[in-house]
């Protein structure tokens, strides 16, 4: 591209002099329908228990949820995640609680589908880690953790899932070929039309730490996901990731973590003509919670840190912050 105009006729601050001339000549914007709002399920009768990792964040009881999702029909978010936080008793080597239809998810999902039907949507991440008492996304054998034998659980998972009501069904566990068997199940059950959100492109990250917590994962976990999620040192291999995944029936991608890879989402944005999401991570949230609540940086920091996924090419983030940037977008 060729750019033209000299100072002194061309004066970029001209623009830039006014508030209704910034507003005018905005070239992106960030409005609660691109927000999706994440929350953790505990145990329990009217719990509302702080994380002690992510200030400002919660687990609730089941029974909180009707008061939740009234709020965020009020800021207009249009989907919520579900994240349960499962209790040691329950955790086993195969994580077979996910398929367990009374699980805290499932109730969750019976409870907002039959209140709310399709005025919000739900999204559930299909991965065995929240349920495993190794804390990893899938089976483990010879200390590797199985591909195919996985995936056929993912795939029971997620028609569970789709049975409870959710909306869009979120393979977050960077198994191999699980998108296509995912939807290849749904639509042999007439769950043709619900949703994959593909965690496509989800790197093995430090910065995941304090979600591990919130789901209490954390102290499970004795080694790290490098040989499933993806190396940071890569970034064409996140084309190939995306390109399966749309082959195999994904309705959008997403990236993860947000901010440390804006680079990702905007390869992935300039390349498909596919919605691309990106997930400002538990770590990029307490972060940033941490440095506010510190005083180093102020509360502005929240929407501009927003705005960089949508500059990047993101149609939507989830971010720990959707519920009060929501807020203050009212
Ligand atoms: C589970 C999962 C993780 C996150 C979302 N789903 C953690 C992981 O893969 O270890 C991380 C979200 C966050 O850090 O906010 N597969």
């Amino acid at each position: 591209m060729k750019l033209i105009g000299s100072y002194p006729s061309t004066r970029l601050r001209r623009n830039r002099k006014t508030d209704w001339s910034r507003r005018l000549v905005s070239e992106n914007n960030l409005s609660s329908s691109d927000l999706i709002w994440p929350i953790f399920l505990t145990d329990g009768k009217n719990q509302k228990n702080q994380i002690s990792t992510m200030p400002g964040v919660y687990r609730y009881s089941i029974d909180q949820m009707e008061k939740i999702v009234e709020k965020a029909l009020k800021l207009k978010l249009p989907l919520l995640a579900l994240f349960p936080y499962t209790k040691k008793v329950n955790k086993d080597k195969n994580g077979s609680e996910a398929l367990n239809e009374n699980n805290l998810v499932c109730k969750a999902l019976r409870l907002i589908k039959k209140k709310f039907g399709s005025e919000i949507g739900v999204m559930c991440d299909v991965a065995l880690d929240p349920y495993t008492s190794h804390g990893h996304d899938g089976l483990i054998k010879k200390r590797y953790v199985q591909n195919d034998e996985t995936v056929e659980i993912l795939v029971k998972q997620a028609l569970l899932l789709a049975e409870m009501g959710c909306d869009v069904i979120a393979p977050s566990d960077m198994m191999d070929g699980r998108v296509g068997k995912i939807r290849n199940a749904l639509d042999k059950k007439d769950f043709k039309l619900i949703q994959i959100l593909s965690y496509a492109v989800k790197y093995a990250s430090n910065f995941y730490e304090p979600f591990r917590d919130a789901v209490g994962s954390k102290k499970n976990l004795k080694s790290n996901k490098k040989n499933y999620q993806m190396d940071f040192f890569n970034q064409k291999e996140a084309l190939r990731e995306v390109s399966l995944d749309i082959k195999e029936g994904a309705d959008f991608v997403m990236v993860k973590p947000g901010m440390p890879y804006l680079d990702i989402i905007k390869l992935v944005s300039d390349n498909f003509k596919i919605p691309v999401f990106g997930y400002q991570v538990s770590g990029e949230y307490s972060l940033i919670k941490n440095g506010i609540k510190k005083k180093l940086i102020s509360e502005s920091a929240i929407e501009e840190s927003l705005l960089s996924f949508k500059r990047a090419g993101a149609s939507a983030i989830v971010t720990y912050f959707a519920d009060y940037i929501a807020q203050r977008l009212r």
